[in-house]
């Protein structure tokens, strides 16, 4: 279909699904065993009702915030994804160009198609960028690339993955056996093909260290001076083991339902950090994705605490776009949180920030 004619997030996942390679819808769209915290995350964002309020005077509106010290448009960052090259030509350029084309983050995997330098030039030249790291079992591999980013004055913070001790069993994408080689669309030299089967994720996944514990992180730490930003934590102890540790910030996942199944749906545990540890939200940048696909799931976002939310899926269904599809998901998140900021009547995100009293919460209790 043509880009005109798709007009929200789903759209995008529709459009890949039917002309995108198989191959690749089948990575992108799966997640663990029996899709439960995939399908979660997503449908308690509809379980989250506003409590509007009317006739504020709406008629001038701002979305701009700030994250890890960068301004942007709207609290949004386009979530860390291996492959993207398996979407469509431009992979991780298409989304690095198109996320500073619309004024957001476009935070970069390890697992990048695409050098990290070509990704960075894929935009203006001191437009920030986040890294994302898994830490290799071989040590000296994570530390080479912790010296490189050092060297890289357009990463602003490095999102530390923490949720994906080992890949998960993910059927659809396993189900798919084809000859296509992952070397074809995976930058660097750590994939071979999984024997049990040819699942993108497995394949590209053996390198991640399962040993990987709290101590580490003190040693990211030692090795580098950016912000260090724990992605996915999954309960409120380990939130606040993070700020006890002294980290910059925490994201809220469940790698979209592609680590545990039967994680929960982050929405509840942004809910459960706020009951157990509320200090948390004045300490450090927490964060949040999973299952965000309208606007107003921002807004809803930014009332239960968060300063950013990461937009998985859609976002890589758009680069079967280019850059212009990234702009095209980009620009539909924004003018859908315009509205539901005028229909709430928000005029400016840190009016609402963490005041539930804008939320009904009463589905979830
Ligand atoms: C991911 N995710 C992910 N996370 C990460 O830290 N490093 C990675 O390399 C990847 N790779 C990846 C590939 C693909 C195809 C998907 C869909 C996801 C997880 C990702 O960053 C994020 O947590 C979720 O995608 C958010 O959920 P939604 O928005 O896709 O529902």
């Amino acid at each position: 279909p043509p880009l005109s004619m798709l007009l929200n997030c789903d759209d995008f996942e529709k459009a890949f699904a039917k002309s995108g390679p198989q191959k690749a819808n089948a990575y992108i769209s799966s997640a663990s065993n029996d899709l439960l915290s995939l399908n979660a995350n997503k449908s308690f964002w509809q379980k989250l009702w506003f409590r509007p309020r009317i006739m504020r005077n709406v008629s001038a509106i701002n979305t701009k915030s700030k994250m890890f010290g960068c301004d942007v448009i709207m609290p949004v960052w386009i979530c860390p994804m291996g492959v993207a090259k398996g979407a469509g030509e431009q992979g991780e350029c298409a989304l690095g160009a198109g996320a500073a084309a619309s004024g957001i983050i476009h935070c970069v995997s390890t697992v990048s198609s695409y050098d990290l330098g070509d990704v960075l030039a894929s935009a203006p030249r001191t437009y920030p960028f986040f890294f994302q790291l898994y830490v290799d079992k071989q040590r000296q591999k994570t530390e080479a690339l912790l010296k490189r980013l050092e060297t890289l004055d357009q990463i602003k913070a490095l999102f530390v993955t923490v949720d994906l001790a080992v890949v998960s069993k993910r059927e659809a994408d396993e189900r798919i056996k084809t000859q296509e080689n992952t070397a074809s669309y995976l930058h660097g030299e750590k994939n071979k093909i999984d024997k049990k089967g040819a699942g993108l994720a497995r394949t590209n996944g053996s390198f991640i260290d399962w040993a990987l514990s709290w101590e580490d992180l003190a040693w990211v730490r030692k090795h580098s001076s950016l912000p260090i930003v724990v992605k996915g934590i999954q309960s409120a102890a380990d939130a606040k083991m993070a700020m006890q540790m002294g980290c910059q910030g925490i994201v809220v996942s469940n790698h979209g339902g592609r680590a545990l199944d039967s994680a929960p749906a982050t929405i509840l545990v942004l809910l459960e950090i706020r009951r157990d540890c509320p200090e948390v939200f004045d300490r450090m940048e927490v964060h949040v994705d999973g299952g965000i696909r309208r606007g107003s799931d921002i807004l809803k976002a930014v009332c239960l605490g968060a300063k950013g939310v990461g937009v998985g899926r859609p976002f890589q269904c758009s680069v079967m776009y280019d850059r212009e599809g990234v702009e095209a998901v980009a620009e539909i998140l924004q003018d859908e949180l315009e509205t539901a900021m005028r229909l709430c009547g928000v005029t400016h995100l840190d009016q609402v920030r963490g005041d539930m009293s804008w939320l009904n919460t009463s589905e979830l209790e």
